[in-house]
């Protein structure tokens, strides 16, 4: 069969009085007083561990909205072996079979699951409205699409047959099972994590990020709704130490597909590496990781679209999209007027309780990160070559909030400038108007990074040198548009350098690393 041509899911309004309100204010009511609790799931069956961890709110961190069981390291054994067991008869399934049960999924979380997974998002997350719907909503039903879309695309393209020979191409899943590590950050990349690898007839054990557990949980049960069998994605809450070590040290773990930390990463990468000799095949390691995402502002920009672009870039989700802009180069000339257009946009902004509609930034998502930003603010304070000029408040009674900030430094390898915070912190270098392509080279040579940046310039020359200039710098480059907010089908989203292995989730290039092709020639 032919998959529909692929449309991406539109975001709602959430109109006061509109029925997505309603609903989604219901949810929120409804989650908040359920008090649920979470087991992990193997083989479609829940185990309760009795080693259990709280799912709280960031914005009202005493606000408890369940307990999850952790999973050890006997978890990660039973789940293998389902996992595994379920394969034989996953895997032999037609792919269309496969990508219907995704269809369905996306189908059920576009409608009657909408709710649910924005809610769960906004309440585990601390999302505002918006950024709940283009992530649990949005993205997460294109992620679905897409991958249908693509995978017909790949099994109608088969080779040419007919002058010797029928020629077939079975685009077969990897051998063994796939390990899907989430992040916080998006309910989407967390679903698609486990659904990419699934979709091509591979079965996955999932950890979900710590701290987003809940509405992890909640897409789980959208996927056992959409009728998933059992033991495709088997759902392992916990600590990462507690159960990696099983999972990274079986023969037959053939994948990993990462989204967090470099760091992290790298660890398993080490890992995986040290034990080549146990597996039955060279493990695929798929990784999106940290970013240090840059903005270069041209003398020819338009001071208010820029201000605006980093506005949005840097304090949307309070900064902790992978995305986020994060440092930016402006020229002199120019810096008074994004300056007075900027601080205007920081004083629109509201920071609190993201059930409230009209608030843009919710609180970030835990202590150790709250901790984390506040030593970066301090640095910034206690420094002879930066100094704070919008923000660096943080009050962490009721939730952890932490204001839009900006620090103005005169170093540009200064340490707020080098690494990744995930936090609502911009950090400005202004410039020599004559210095662009210097700038260009300093913004290329000074991070390690190289996920998102941005170029505003209404010269196209301007355009052209950062273009050549940063080509490596950044896997997804925005021209007089935020760095954040790639959407499925439009701008594949990755990036290399040690932002990753830069196999645009989204996209043809990541579904292809879940399958291992063989070619069958048939005489005639
Ligand atoms: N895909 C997300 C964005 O582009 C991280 O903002």
């Amino acid at each position: 069969p032919k998959v529909n041509p692929f449309v991406n899911e539109p975001v709602k309004s959430y109109l006061p009085g509109s029925p997505e309100r309603i609903e989604l204010q219901r949810e929120l009511e409804r989650m908040k007083s359920e008090n649920i609790e979470i087991p992990v799931i193997i083989g479609g069956k829940e185990i309760k561990t009795g080693n259990t961890a709280a799912c709280v709110m960031p914005h009202d961190h005493k606000h408890v909205l369940g307990h999850y069981h952790k999973a050890g390291r006997r978890e990660a054994v039973l789940a293998i072996e389902a996992a595994l067991e379920a394969k034989k008869k996953w895997e032999r399934l037609p792919w269309s079979s496969r990508v219907a049960i995704f269809l369905k999924a996306a189908e059920l979380a576009a409608g009657p699951w909408r709710a649910k997974l924005n809610a769960a998002t906004m309440l585990n997350q601390s999302k505002t409205f918006k950024q709940a719907e283009i992530d649990a909503a949005c993205e997460l039903v294109d992620f679905m699409r897409f991958n249908a879309h693509c995978l017909s695309n790949l099994y109608a393209d088969q080779p040419i047959s007919g002058l010797s020979a029928w020629n077939k191409t079975d685009y077969r899943p990897l051998e063994g099972f796939v390990f899907a590590v989430a992040p916080f950050n998006f309910t989407a990349i967390g679903s698609n994590l486990a659904a990419a690898p699934a979709i091509c007839g591979n079965t996955v054990l999932l950890k979900p990020a710590s701290t987003a557990v809940y509405s992890a949980y909640v897409v789980y049960k959208l996927y056992e709704a959409a009728g998933l069998p059992a033991g495709v994605i088997n759902f392992l809450p916990g600590d990462a130490s507690e159960i990696s070590e099983v999972i990274l040290g079986h023969e037959s773990m053939s994948g990993v597909h990462f989204t967090g930390s470099t760091k992290v990463f790298q660890t398993i990468w080490k890992t995986v590496g040290s034990q080549l000799d146990s597996y039955r095949t060279f493990p695929r390691l798929v990784g999106e990781t940290g970013g240090k995402n840059f903005v270069v502002v041209h003398s020819s920009a338009d001071p208010k679209t820029v201000a605006h672009g980093l506005a949005e870039g840097a304090f949307e989700y309070q900064g902790q999209k992978c995305s986020a802009a994060s440092r930016t180069y402006v020229p002199k000339s120019l810096w008074p007027q994004v300056q007075d257009a900027l601080m205007a946009e920081i004083d629109k902004i509201k920071i609190g309780n993201v059930e409230v509609f009209d608030t843009f930034m919710g609180a970030v998502i835990d202590e150790k990160s709250f901790n984390n930003i506040k030593g970066y603010i301090q640095a910034a304070k206690n420094a002879e070559d930066a100094k704070i000029i919008a923000g660096g408040g943080c009050s962490g009674d009721k939730g952890y909030f932490v204001e839009p900030t900006v620090i103005l430094t005169e170093n540009p390898h200064f340490v707020t400038m080098q690494e990744e915070i995930f936090g609502p912190v911009l950090t400005v270098y202004l410039y020599e108007d004559e210095a662009f392509e210097e700038t260009l080279k300093l913004c290329d040579t000074t991070s390690k990074y190289g996920l998102t940046g941005s170029i505003f310039a209404r010269d196209p020359y301007a355009i052209q040198l950062a273009n050549e200039a940063l080509t490596h710098s950044a896997g997804n480059f925005y021209i007089n548009v935020r760095p954040t907010g790639a959407v499925v089908g439009q701008q594949p989203f990755g990036g290399a350098r040690l932002s990753g292995t830069n196999d645009k989730a989204g996209s043809m290039l990541n579904l292809l690393r879940w399958l291992s092709p063989r070619s069958i020639k048939e005489n005639l």
